[in-house]
């Protein structure tokens, strides 16, 4: 065997070594899976997840939660479901009707008895 090939065999050990001192630990992607057996939402929780929450959920990727932050500069919280004063009336008005860049909700979207139990539920959270 020449030089090279000695050095060359003597890295290929070392390497092989680090490999083994840093194992993958066996799981480690189980986190990440966790809750996908969680039962699925129903009611207006389910109406809210599905309709709702892309616009207005945490967080500036939301247009709807961008937009309430703009529009009321820290007098309302950004996050619709932190608010305080919302009616069941009021949550109605606004999903029949849409405002700014917000779009109305047809009955073929959301049913009436859809929107009572989301209305519902919309307020109820504020009580939490
Ligand atoms: C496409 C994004 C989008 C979706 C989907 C959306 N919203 Fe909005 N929503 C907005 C935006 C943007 C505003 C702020 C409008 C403005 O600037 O006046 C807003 C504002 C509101 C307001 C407060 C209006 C005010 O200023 O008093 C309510 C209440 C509301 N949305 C309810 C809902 C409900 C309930 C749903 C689900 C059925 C929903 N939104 C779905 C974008 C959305």
């Amino acid at each position: 065997m020449n030089m090279a090939g000695i050095i060359l065999g003597a890295l290929a050990l070392i390497g092989s070594a680090a490999g083994a001192a840093a194992p993958v630990p066996k799981g480690a992607a189980a986190p990440a899976t966790r809750g996908a057996a969680a039962a699925p939402l129903t009611g207006g929780a389910a109406t809210y997840a599905k309709w709702c929450a892309p616009c207005h959920a945490p967080g500036v990727a939301h247009p709807g939660t961008n937009a309430l932050a703009a529009k009321y500069k820290g007098e309302k919280p950004a996050v619709l479901l932190e608010w305080r004063d919302l009616t069941p009336d009021y949550v109605k008005y606004m999903v029949r009707n849409g405002i700014s860049v917000m779009p109305r909700f047809r009955k073929t979207e959301i049913g009436d008895k859809e929107l009572d139990a989301l209305a519902a539920w919309m307020v109820q959270q504020q009580h939490k």
